[in-house]
């Protein structure tokens, strides 16, 4: 299931991540990348330590907190630290699948890649190529989003960012375990929640909205792991 995340970032919000973004340091992101995912990545990366993918990060994970369509969507249990790429000068990264398990950095935990998640911090205007292609049930998805704009996406997929042949695309990605381990449990899930808040809007005090409501938790009970 992909669901995009309209206005995550504001323009205002935007530009100020571009100012730290482009002032930043990059180093080659083939250092964070696995050998089999290293011989396809050619983008660069903001060192996970860096002040600037601390402080845009925790912003970040602020603004997820307070934004239903993305709870409703993953369902996060836990979420990884967001990271930073660029893609300048024909960078791309090939067909991959991300890793499965990361450690939580200062923690004893572990995350399981149950979502995945880019920010776009570059509009579409702004650069030549640089599409998000997501293979899903249904085909290629191809990617490509306004500045602010998040897209949700599986972490079992098959993805890969073509190359940039003008400009610099800016992006934030990050991982999230999800309270709901599989894709096609999350969907019905995020289905029978978007059904519930159509009928809430639409004839509020229907006596079916409590039934469906309880539906939805029982099935998030027999179906999450904490
Ligand atoms: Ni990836």
């Amino acid at each position: 299931m992909l669901v995009t995340i309209s206005g995550l970032f504001s323009a205002d919000e935007v530009r100020e991540a571009r100012t730290l973004l482009e002032a930043a340091e990059w180093q080659d992101g083939r250092a964070t990348a696995g050998h089999i995912a290293a011989r396809v990545k050619a983008n660069q990366q903001l060192p996970l330590d860096h002040p600037i993918a601390k402080r845009l990060g925790d912003r970040i994970l602020d603004k997820l907190s307070r934004t239903p369509l993305f709870i409703a969507a993953a369902l996060p249990l836990r979420i990884l630290p967001p990271r930073f790429n660029r893609y300048e000068g024909g960078g791309t990264y090939g067909n991959h699948v991300d890793n499965a398990i990361f450690s939580i950095p200062g923690t004893a935990l572990r995350l399981r890649t149950d979502v995945s998640t880019t920010l776009f911090f570059s509009d579409p205007d702004e650069y030549d190529g640089g599409e998000l292609i997501v293979e899903d049930s249904y085909g290629d998805q191809r990617v490509k989003l306004p500045a602010g704009d998040a897209i949700v996406y599986p972490g079992s997929s098959l993805h890969r960012v073509t190359p940039v042949t003008r400009g610099v695309r800016y992006a934030s990605f990050f991982w999230t375990q999800s309270l709901v381990r599989s894709d096609e449990k999350r969907r019905i899930l995020f289905d029978l929640d978007c059904a519930i808040q159509q009928l809430t809007a639409d004839h509020p005090g229907h006596g079916s909205i409590d039934d469906f409501t309880g539906t939805y938790h029982n099935l998030l009970r027999l179906w999450s792991e904490t």
